[in-house]
């Protein structure tokens, strides 16, 4: 078997799995459905389901990909001494793949805003235009096209450059910056007038707004963000040495990663009360609220650009992590074999996502499910395909891993006692799982479902 690579420093894996969890999850997603699912009562949701579900999720995948040391399919198979178990990998390389099939395409509405403010067009004469300059951009299926491919263009050439050189590198350089910016635009944010409205609707729970939808969402979101159930974190922990200390590394991708959705809430929810926008405006909240915010600022749209350049890198970074699951898993790491595999896997899905880039333009009105195509991609990935891998990850990790194995890994890198471990076990075996199932079995949310579905 190929000789699997090895990230060069520690700061480097976190740093290159931060990226992976700090992407469009935290910094689109997060605030436009915090602001359709119930605003605090969302946000106390998806904390809670980040630390007693999240967290021992990410450590369960850090724990079996380090010792696997191989390709997530192998891993499984290895693990479990059983090749049955291949198939949650592939699950995940499955999910990836559909995953990225969409995810670019909003990667291509990052750098069309990029191209309009370099050319000028993005200036206009009061705050509510950017809303339907906006549904402009993204309705024309050229360019919103180029922009995709695009996009998975750049995340083709830094995966194919291997994870040392590419994925590394890029990360070390672009995490740091995206924090600093973003300190900045939340001061900003903060003092216009009216900010504490915005700062009360993220904050401030009203658990009256709950839905078992918003519930189910949130759920998806804490999965979805931290890049989890995809075997994509047992992917980057299989190219970790033993010396790193995961629980430690595990804390501070929660904690970098919770910080930018945060951070991303209160730069965009003050600006939306403040320009008397709509908090359940969707998809759309980040890329209508923000230029607003910066327009009313010195050097705005400089800033502006800035944030989105840094805003693509994350994006990039998370495309590179789900790109890399199919890779290693069809190279199994044979490097040899990774320029040609990353160019057929960033070609294909381009190809697969083009359906859901037009779908908020000439597609609009094919639904399926009562959703476009980009909704229904998105729901499957996010509500049903990530909380189900997550779950039968959960199961594997803690049911047919031998305890001791896990405990001697946990143990390499980190002087975690048992307790610890005991604590960590309980909630992977007993606790994660049945939530899963719980929310996913809401009987009420179901049935809504289903009545939509044959409306
Ligand atoms: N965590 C990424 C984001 O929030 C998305 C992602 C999910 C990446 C699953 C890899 C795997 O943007």
């Amino acid at each position: 078997m190929a000789q699997q690579e090895q990230w060069k420093s520690k700061i480097g894996f976190i740093l290159a799995t931060a990226g992976s969890a700090i992407g469009l999850g935290a910094i689109w997603k997060f605030p436009y459905v915090a602001g359709t699912g119930g605003g605090g009562a969302f946000f106390f949701l998806f904390i809670t389901f980040t630390l007693v579900l999240g967290m021992p999720l990410l450590m369960g995948e850090f724990l079996i990909g380090r010792k696997g040391q191989t390709n997530p399919i192998d891993t499984y198979r290895k693990l479990a001494s059983n090749p049955k178990w291949g198939f949650i990998g592939k699950m995940g390389v499955f999910t990836s793949f559909i995953l990225l099939s969409f995810y670019s395409v909003v990667g291509g509405w990052i750098i069309l805003y990029i191209v309009k403010i370099v050319t000028g067009g993005l200036s206009v004469q009061n705050d509510e235009q950017y809303m339907h300059l906006f549904e402009d951009i993204i309705s024309n299926p050229f360019s919103t096209v180029i922009a995709q491919f695009t996009f998975m263009l750049i995340a083709i050439l830094v995966v194919s450059q291997g994870i040392q050189k590419g994925i590394e590198v890029a990360s070390k350089i672009m995490m740091p910056a995206l924090l600093i910016l973003f300190i900045g635009l939340v001061i900003r944010s903060l003092s216009l007038d009216g900010a504490m409205e915005g700062v009360k609707f993220l904050l401030v729970p009203d658990f009256s707004k709950l839905t078992s939808e918003s519930i189910l969402f949130a759920l998806g979101q804490s999965f979805f963000t931290l890049s989890l159930g995809v075997s994509v974190m047992v992917t980057y922990a299989s190219y970790l040495p033993k010396t790193q200390n995961i629980p430690k590394s595990a804390i501070s991708i929660i904690l970098l990663n919770t910080i930018i959705a945060l951070m991303a809430g209160l730069a965009i929810f003050p600006g939306v009360f403040a320009f008397e926008l709509e908090p359940n405006a969707g998809p759309v909240l980040i890329f209508a609220v923000l230029p607003a915010v910066f327009n009313h600022m010195p050097f705005g749209m400089v800033l502006f650009l800035a944030f989105l350049i840094l805003f693509l890198f994350a994006a990039l970074t998370s495309a590179f992590s789900m790109v890399e699951i199919i890779v290693a898993s069809v190279t199994k790491s044979d490097a040899t074999k990774r320029k040609k595999y990353t160019w057929l896997t960033g070609i294909l899905i381009f190809i697969v996502g083009i359906p859901s880039c037009l779908s908020y333009g000439v597609l609009s009105d094919v639904k399926f499910f009562n959703k476009t195509v980009f909704d229904l991609m998105d729901f499957t990935v996010s509500n049903i395909l990530m909380p189900l891998g997550a779950l039968l990850i959960a199961v594997f990790v803690s049911r047919f891993v031998s305890k001791d194995v896990l405990y001697s890994e946990l143990k390499q890198g980190s002087n975690i006692g048992n307790i610890f471990f005991s604590i960590w076990f309980v909630l992977l075996k007993y606790v994660t799982p049945i939530a899963i199932i719980i929310v996913f079995l809401d009987v009420v949310g179901l049935f809504k479902w289903i009545v939509n579905v044959f409306n």
